[in-house]
């Protein structure tokens, strides 16, 4: 990213194409007609915020990651109604002064092509239990 007035877009678009929060849980208070089928009152439901940025009724090439995005809803990352994040305009603020100052200062960052892993291939996380490899100092100490 050279272009330092992109920053809200990347911002943005990386909050949808990879939430940082991937899921909630809600409970029905009561039941609740959704998809065609009855939740009785009681039911917890997980929504998987991730899969919802990625309808493609709602966004147009959704696995792609694409800055140019224009006039589709707001993703889920941040939630939806009354627990919607108390903090997602400073979240969203760190954000874009994060990768503003990151272009400036940096203009020639770039990704390096052979390590960038393909959405279809990479989570975002490990699976369940397995752990993230520690990572290792460039001069192979710890
Ligand atoms: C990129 C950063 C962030 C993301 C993606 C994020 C995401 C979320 C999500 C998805 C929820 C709703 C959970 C639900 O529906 O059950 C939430 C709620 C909340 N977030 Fe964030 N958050 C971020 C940063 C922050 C920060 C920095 C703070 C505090 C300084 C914060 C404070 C809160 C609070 C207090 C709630 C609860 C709101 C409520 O239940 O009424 N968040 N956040």
């Amino acid at each position: 990213m050279a272009d330092p007035s992109l920053a809200a877009r990347v911002v943005e678009e990386t909050l949808r194409y990879d939430p940082s929060v991937q899921a909630t849980a809600r409970m029905a208070h009561e039941d609740v007609e959704l998809g065609g089928r009855t939740l009785p009152a009681g039911s917890i439901v997980l929504p998987i915020l991730a899969a919802a940025n990625r309808d493609p009724q709602v966004y147009r090439d959704p696995a792609r990651f694409d800055l140019s995005r224009e006039g589709e809803p707001e993703h889920l990352s941040f939630s939806s109604g009354i627990h919607y994040c108390l903090a997602a305009p400073l979240a969203r603020l760190e954000g874009e002064i994060a990768f503003r100052v990151l272009a400036q200062r940096l203009p020639e960052l770039h990704v390096a092509a052979a390590a960038a892993p393909s959405a279809a291939t990479a989570p975002s996380r490990p699976p369940a239990g397995q752990r993230t490899p520690p990572r290792r100092a460039a001069n192979g100490r710890d």
